[in-house]
């Protein structure tokens, strides 16, 4: 490191931030219930936030997956709004009143099938002209299972040799394609996979788009999500956003990537992220009150400890201290969807009582200061939040951030007018698209075809090589 400067491995900077914007939907993180809130289901609001965000040149519009609805107590939980639109709809949607951004649809390789799954985000980067991304997720529940004729199947280490094998088969299936508009010679491109979890034999159904095929992003931080995204994908939507953490994050990731074959500069870095911004430092920190105060109201503050709890704290004052009443500690009274194991939930309420005890908390604070995006928020006058972010280009802590904007659908307003002039000023953000396809904006390279098609490939139980 020169200067805090990443050179791990031959790594360069690109000494440019891109911005993605993520919009969430079912979260606690967006406020759905001010005046100034749209929809979380209208197409108006969708369309609002993709537009602004081309007009601010972001490189891609991320939409999440949630293929369940939380549940608390057998009813739909109170910190989540529910209403989240199909990705892969919405997006070929969005691709219609657009035409530069990238259009990213989260999509899970455990309840989905490679062929299918496959041919739709072939058909969005058809549509769009090569914009498509498919942020792979695994899901990290098994109650998710139960939408789905298989059930909650696949523990945490079988999750991602799955993934593996449905990312590789779906890469071969886009690969078969001979790129003179008809499969692939002899063999028609044909595709056969035999594994543990599916055996299939597919001829791709569609050519290649503007941009070969879709991007690849990866969401999951695990060890075994980050050596998975090394060898699999193009960029990582990460959950590192402070400096400290980023850089090391990145020096992981290039160990990773390099343990797998690939270059230092292959394996891309974006960190979910929130920005809080104002004309001065001051007017931001006002306006982080109030956001906070909105993101989570007394309701949600109840239904955030009672998530913990186990059981019902209507009668709980949200100004006032913590639930003395212990926590029901059976495990079938969690919040599905939490991922919290009620058998610590009594230690865990001790120890929360104390912390708002000490800090004079009453619920409501004590929520709000657990569930503020801390890590992630970058708070203050748009030239110290440029400044900041010029800090991470210089580094090469990260290539962009994936923003969650905090209203809908005006939430980008103020970072696409004030931030994005700040950041090109000071030569760390693009004054143009570069190119017609996401790929381009990312500057990542065409994939190189490996001529997989029409051999058989049979999946290892558990050994998933590397690269392709
Ligand atoms: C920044 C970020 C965003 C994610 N977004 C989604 C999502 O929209 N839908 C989903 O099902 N999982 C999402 N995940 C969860 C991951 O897919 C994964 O299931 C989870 O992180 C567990 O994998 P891990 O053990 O490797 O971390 C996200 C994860 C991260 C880090």
């Amino acid at each position: 490191m020169t200067n805090g400067v990443i050179t791990d491995a031959g790594f360069k900077p690109s000494g440019q931030i891109q911005f993605g914007v993520f919009f969430q939907g079912v979260n606690s993180g967006t406020i759905w219930k001010s005046e100034q809130s749209g929809s979380q289901t209208d197409f108006e609001s969708f369309r609002r936030v993709a537009q602004t965000a081309e007009r601010g040149l972001f490189a891609a519009f991320f939409l999440g997956e949630g293929l369940r609805l939380r549940e608390h107590l057998g009813r739909p939980h109170e910190l989540d709004v529910a209403g989240r639109p199909d990705a892969q709809t919405m997006l070929a949607a969005l691709a219609a009143v657009t035409s530069k951004i990238g259009l990213v649809a989260t999509q899970n390789t455990t309840y989905n099938d490679p062929a299918d799954l496959a041919h739709r985000l072939s058909t969005l980067d058809l549509l769009s002209g090569g914009r498509a991304a498919w942020n792979i997720v695994t899901t990290d529940n098994a109650w998710t299972g139960a939408n789905f004729r298989r059930g909650g199947y696949l523990d945490h280490a079988d999750r991602y040799v799955h993934a593996e094998a449905f990312v590789r088969t779906a890469k071969r299936i886009w690969d078969a394609w001979d790129g003179s508009g008809s499969p692939s010679g002899g063999s028609w491109g044909r595709v056969r996979h035999e594994g543990q979890h599916y055996t299939i034999d597919v001829t791709p159904r569609l050519p290649r788009s503007a941009q070969y095929r879709p991007v690849l992003f990866q969401a999951g931080d695990s060890p075994e999500g980050r050596d998975f995204a090394a060898r699999q994908s193009d960029v990582i939507f990460s959950a590192h956003p402070k400096l400290d953490d980023a850089v090391q994050f990145r020096k992981d990731l290039i160990a990773r990537t390099a343990a797998a074959g690939r270059g230092p500069n292959e394996l891309q870095v974006m960190p979910a992220s929130e920005f809080i911004l104002g004309a001065t430092d001051t007017e931001a920190a006002e306006k982080k009150e109030w956001v906070r105060g909105l993101q989570i109201g007394p309701q949600q503050a109840i239904a955030y400890l009672e998530q913990f709890w186990g059981r019902e704290l209507s009668e709980f004052d949200p100004d006032g201290p913590l639930p003395e009443i212990d926590p029901v500690v059976e495990e079938t009274s969690e919040t599905r969807g939490s991922g919290f194991h009620g058998a610590k939930a009594r230690q865990l309420a001790d120890q929360w009582r104390a912390e708002a005890k000490e800090k004079g908390q009453s619920i409501r604070q004590f929520v709000t200061s657990r569930t503020a995006r801390i890590d992630s928020t970058f708070t203050g006058s748009y030239s110290s939040v440029a400044d900041q972010l010029a800090e991470y280009a210089r580094v090469g802590a990260v290539d962009g951030f994936n923003i969650s904007p905090w209203l809908i659908p005006s939430g980008l307003d103020d970072i696409v007018n004030h931030l994005v002039p700040e950041l090109q000023e000071r030569g760390v953000y693009p004054t143009e698209y570069r190119g017609s396809t996401l790929r381009e904006h990312l500057g990542l390279p065409v994939p190189s075809r490996p001529g997989g098609a029409g051999d058989l490939a049979i999946e290892a139980a558990a050994a998933v090589g590397s690269g392709r």
